[in-house]
């Protein structure tokens, strides 16, 4: 038997942040040993909210060098741009024709970003979820990583996959094969820096609330300074008073690598004067050599085209083929 796979992907849209590295990326790292890895940049779901055509492009190669400078290894995942494989457009067409539209009203993510944008709130916002499951099942993944906020939307992706196995495929032979998620307990919820009970966010307007990948150690260590803390002394994890105490212990484990049983005992004792530097130094650290193979990477662009050349190959080889499964199901004639 070959490999299990996993598929996974971010959205261009400004900065990646420790979120997205802790949630996501760096989980990709080591899955990648095992399975067989489909990693993208989505770039068709960048424009679900306004955005500037100057940086789509920059955009998109940001994300891709940050996929390598993390760790991920081209010859061993596949990068690849989702609009460059059309396929992704195509199949959600086709689901959002058997898509009840009350599935993705009660979407969350919807309606948190609808809130946000008031009038001005585009279909794709809105259908957004149905491209994901295209994303997602054109690859016949076996697992998604992701963390905890897209939950949600792969039980979606899981409905709709159910949905048309059901009424054009058979029980003995499905069309889909239906994904589970792969949700990390530790980093799955990185929160913001301004407040412990929100979810760090490429969308927030704070600067403050969030560390991008590039910042610089100025910058990151400015931010812990100011990050929100509460007054009393001594440090805990998982007392629900102190979200912010418990946010950023969980994030010194994750970036040293230390357990949480080790990182409970070394600041049961602290104050915030002497957590802070720690926090911000092991930060630092911790990016740095991420930062250094980033820029490495942004100055090669050759390099980068080939990898998306290598990956738009071999995604496209696996998404027409059930592109075409689909359509076969739904009736379609074959192009002559
Ligand atoms: P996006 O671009 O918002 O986030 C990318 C990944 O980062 C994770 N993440 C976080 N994890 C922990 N704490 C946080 N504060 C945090 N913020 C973000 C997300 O859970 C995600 O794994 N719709 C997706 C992109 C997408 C996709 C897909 C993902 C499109 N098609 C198919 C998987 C499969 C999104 O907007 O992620």
């Amino acid at each position: 038997m070959g490999k299990q796979r996993i598929l996974s992907g971010i959205q261009p849209t400004g900065n990646l942040h420790l979120g997205n590295y802790l949630g996501a990326i760096r989980n990709w790292v080591e899955l990648q040993e095992e399975y067989e890895a489909f990693l993208f940049m989505a770039d068709l779901h960048a424009i679900t909210v306004p955005h500037d055509p100057a940086q789509l492009a920059e955009n998109t190669y940001k994300v891709a060098a940050t996929y390598i400078a993390c760790g991920i290894d081209p010859e061993k995942a596949t990068i690849f741009v989702q609009s460059h494989v059309s396929a992704h457009a195509e199949l959600a067409w086709l689901f959002n024709c058997i898509t009840p539209l009350n599935w993705l009203e009660r979407m969350i993510q919807f309606k948190e970003k609808a809130i946000k944008q008031g009038e001005n709130v585009s279909i794709g916002l809105l259908d957004y979820p149905v491209l994901q499951a295209a994303d997602i099942l054109l690859y016949e993944p076996d697992r998604v990583p992701v963390g905890e906020d897209q939950k949600q939307h792969l039980e979606l992706t899981r409905d709709i996959a159910a949905r048309l196995n059901h009424q054009f495929g058979t029980e003995k032979a499905p069309i889909l094969k239906i994904p589970e998620p792969l949700i990390r307990e530790v980093g799955a919820r990185v929160m913001s820096l301004t407040d412990g009970t929100k979810k760090m966010s490429k969308s927030d307007p704070s600067d403050q609330s969030r560390i991008d990948l590039t910042d610089a150690p100025e910058a990151i260590i400015r931010k812990f300074k100011r990050a929100k803390t509460d007054p009393l002394r001594g440090l805990e994890f998982d007392n629900p008073e102190r979200p912010e105490c418990h946010n950023l212990l969980s994030l010194y484990a994750l970036l040293a690598g230390k357990s949480k049983q080790a990182v409970a005992e070394e600041c049961r004792e602290m104050g915030w004067g002497q957590f802070k530097p720690l926090l911000a130094e092991t930060a630092v650290e911790a990016l740095r050599p991420i930062q250094t193979r980033y820029s490495e990477l942004m100055d090669d662009r050759t390099y980068l085209e080939k990898v998306l050349r290598q990956g738009n190959e071999r995604a496209g080889a696996i998404a027409f083929q059930t592109l075409a499964k689909v359509k076969d199901a739904l009736g379609y004639s074959k192009p002559l």
